[in-house]
């Protein structure tokens, strides 16, 4: 029998076992994660090692940096997730890995460690879309969720409108036609000499400041649910460089909260539009700017007096973890979806 056919022999049996436990690995970007997920819905355990210390000298992340990190903190992680859960390799029935998209040798460094692991432990390996792991926080944080629902994916690389029809099935309502929200908020940041991750640092600067302060221009995006970021990200450079031309002192805090209430305020409008005309029975948001702060604040009031339930992840399931991807994957291995030894990463994989 093939190591392929043994697999898909197991699999049958985990299918219908009425727990299944999945040892997931994410190292897509900067964190080495590791988690225990049982049914998609439970985390039995939940390791994050940030790797944010090794780039915040680079003002980014340094892809070959992330690499070697990777590759020593997987083991490490693993062996951390088994502890915390109270568990050996023999209470694990798959396990999981992301694919795509993200940094690719970043990416190779957790789908090479699992492949291995599967090989030698005679485990299937279901592969996992790192966006669809975003989307799948949800049914950690709220375990009576379930399709159809709107969903907002804002993280670092994306910004996607998707109506989440079934577990894994999603189609596309509207995208960024430029930069990601929180790439947006990244290169914000900098702008103002914050340090990298810029997001969270926006956010927190933005709580003490004027969000009228400084207006910045609506964005104009082609399509109805689309999203465009680039031309306020270009009015706040330049508002910028023509304060210090003039000598004067960046006024921080108004204008973080000015570019978060611009960026939050176009999320929040077109994700209500698509909600209200694609008559959505919820909205869930996901990734990590679904941290966001205002974000949360202005999606919460807005749904409420919409009628429209929301839904968001716990703040620690916002940015990449493991245990989102264990929970992408538990559906994706109900339907038979198992990774041959030939997997290999993809970096531009797309959810649609
Ligand atoms: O989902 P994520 O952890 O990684 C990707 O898949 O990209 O998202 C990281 C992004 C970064 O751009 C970071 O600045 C942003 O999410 N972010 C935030 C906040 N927390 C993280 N942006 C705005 N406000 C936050 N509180
Ligand atoms: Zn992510």
């Amino acid at each position: 029998m093939t190591f392929e056919s043994e697999m898909r022999r197991k699999l049958d049996e985990i299918r219908h076992q009425p727990t299944v436990r999945i040892l997931s690995l994410e190292t897509s970007c900067d964190e080495t994660a590791a988690a225990i997920v049982e049914n998609g819905r439970v985390i039995r355990a939940n390791v994050v090692f940030s790797q944010i210390d090794l780039h915040a000298l680079y003002g980014g992340v340094v892809p070959e940096i992330a690499s070697r990190a990777h590759v020593e903190a997987c083991d490490r992680v693993i062996d951390e997730a088994l502890r915390a859960a109270d568990m050996t390799f023999d209470d694990i029935d798959a396990l999981a890995v992301t694919c795509g998209p993200g940094l690719v040798g970043a990416l190779l460094t957790g789908v090479s460690c699992m492949k291995g692991l599967s090989y030698a432990l005679r485990k299937p390996l279901i592969p996992v879309n790192h966006i669809e792991g975003h989307v799948s926080a949800n049914y950690l944080t709220s375990p009576a969720l379930e399709p159809p629902f709107l969903c907002l994916v804002v993280s670092g690389g994306h910004s996607h409108l998707v109506n989440v029809t079934d577990y894994g099935t999603y189609h596309l309502l509207g995208q960024t036609t430029d930069d990601a929200a929180g790439e947006a908020f990244d290169k914000a940041a900098r702008v103002l000499g914050l340090p990298y991750p810029g997001g969270p640092r926006i956010d927190a600067l933005a709580e003490e400041g004027d969000p009228h302060a400084l207006p910045l221009p609506h964005p104009h995006a082609e399509g109805r649910y689309d999203y465009s970021f680039s031309g306020m990200k270009t009015a706040f450079l330049n508002a910028a460089n023509k304060l210090e031309m003039q000598g004067k002192e960046l006024p921080k805090a108004d204008m973080a909260a000015s570019f978060r209430w611009a960026v939050v305020s176009s999320l929040v409008d077109k994700a209500m539009l698509a909600a209200r005309e694609t008559h959505a029975p919820a909205l869930a948001l996901a990734g990590g700017v679904s941290a966001n702060r205002l974000l949360r604040r202005m999606m919460q009031e807005k749904c409420e007096a919409a009628g429209l339930p929301l839904y968001m992840p716990r703040l620690d399931l916002c940015t990449d973890n493991g245990a989102m991807i264990g929970s992408a994957a538990y559906w994706r291995l109900l339907k038979g979806e198992i990774a041959p030894l030939t997997l290999n990463a993809q970096p531009a994989l797309r959810l649609v």
